[in-house]
């Protein structure tokens, strides 16, 4: 039987785009899903439709900013008293920023690493013990494919997704023989609210070339199946797979030559700022 079939799964980051798409994917096999999000208005009417097509399923909305430390405590309490059994872990919520990091908010930083890394490991940490023990349990969780190279001016996110990555490949090697899957799914660019959540300045837009740019069913279709044919990684799409395997094989010493941020600094209005300008502005 595929480990979808009947699954209760946990959908981190089903408000918006990926999640979403994850949630409408899953309805169809899942007994039940737990969606969560800081947008529950936007979760209860996900649940509204997923329901209508499946009146079989069970959906728990959980409105939640996992920045929180304590509600997701809460979160856990709530978990645990509704006697869920969540075989299914979707580590799907996650944002990024867009610009030089000596420029970024704190703020912002701190959010993209309570979410996409603290988040994330603490999800797993909860659930994995009942998962062992269930013998019979998978967690996707969504990387990138900057993970893989780092990637100027997304320096913050882009080392997140590494994390995400090494995390899974760790995790996994101590999850044979349990029944517990793990899976990284890292994809290219795809039309969501990432962009605008990451952008400082509207129309500062990410490079994110067309042509490796996937529909969100088919990235979210290509982790589910990395995850049933028991994937370590999966990079959706041939075009940029292809292309990921070959940066891959470039040296770290041939890459750096060519990692050069894509922005300009704002501040010297549009050009570079000199070592100088930078070192008297830290100063002050
Ligand atoms: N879009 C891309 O080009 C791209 C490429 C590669 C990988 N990814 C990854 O794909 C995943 C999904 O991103 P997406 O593209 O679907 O972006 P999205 O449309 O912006 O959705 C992000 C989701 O994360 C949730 N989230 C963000 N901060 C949260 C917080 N503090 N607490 C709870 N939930 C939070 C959002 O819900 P609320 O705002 O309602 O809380 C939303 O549901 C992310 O891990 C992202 O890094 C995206």
């Amino acid at each position: 039987m595929s480990y979808l079939t009947h699954c209760t799964a946990l959908i981190a980051g089903a408000s918006a785009g990926l999640g979403r798409e994850f949630a409408r994917q899953l309805a169809p096999e899942a007994r039940a899903l737990v969606l969560v999000a800081r947008r529950l208005d936007r979760l209860n009417e996900l649940r509204d439709e997923l329901t209508r097509a499946h009146p079989e399923l069970s959906v728990y909305c959980y409105g939640l900013d996992l920045c929180d430390d304590e509600a997701v405590h809460e979160f856990f309490r709530w978990l645990g008293e509704c006697d869920l059994r969540i075989d299914l872990l979707v580590n799907n919520a996650g944002l990024g920023d867009h610009g030089f990091f000596d420029e970024s908010e704190w703020e912002k930083v701190k959010r993209i690493l309570d979410v996409n890394i603290l988040a994330l490991t603490k999800f797993t940490h909860h659930l994995l013990p009942g998962m062992i023990s269930m013998k019979r349990a998978a967690i996707l969780n969504v990387s990138s494919i900057v993970g893989f190279v780092p990637v100027p001016n997304m320096t913050v996110y882009s080392a997140t997704k590494a994390y995400v990555t090494s995390f899974t490949e760790g995790l996994r090697a101590e999850l044979r023989g349990t029944g517990v899957r793990v899976t990284a799914l890292c994809p290219g660019p795809m039309d969501t609210e990432f962009r605008e959540v990451a952008e400082r300045e509207a129309g500062e837009a990410l490079p994110a070339p067309e042509i490796f740019k996937m529909p969100l069913a088919r990235v979210a279709q290509a982790g589910l199946r990395a995850l049933e044919k028991d994937s370590a990684r999966v990079i959706p799409g041939l075009l940029l797979a292809v292309a990921m395997a070959a940066a891959c094989t470039v040296p770290m010493f041939v890459l750096r030559f060519f990692l050069r941020p894509p922005l300009t600094r704002r501040r010297a209005g549009g050009s570079a700022r000199s070592l100088d300008e930078i070192r008297t502005a830290a100063k002050r």
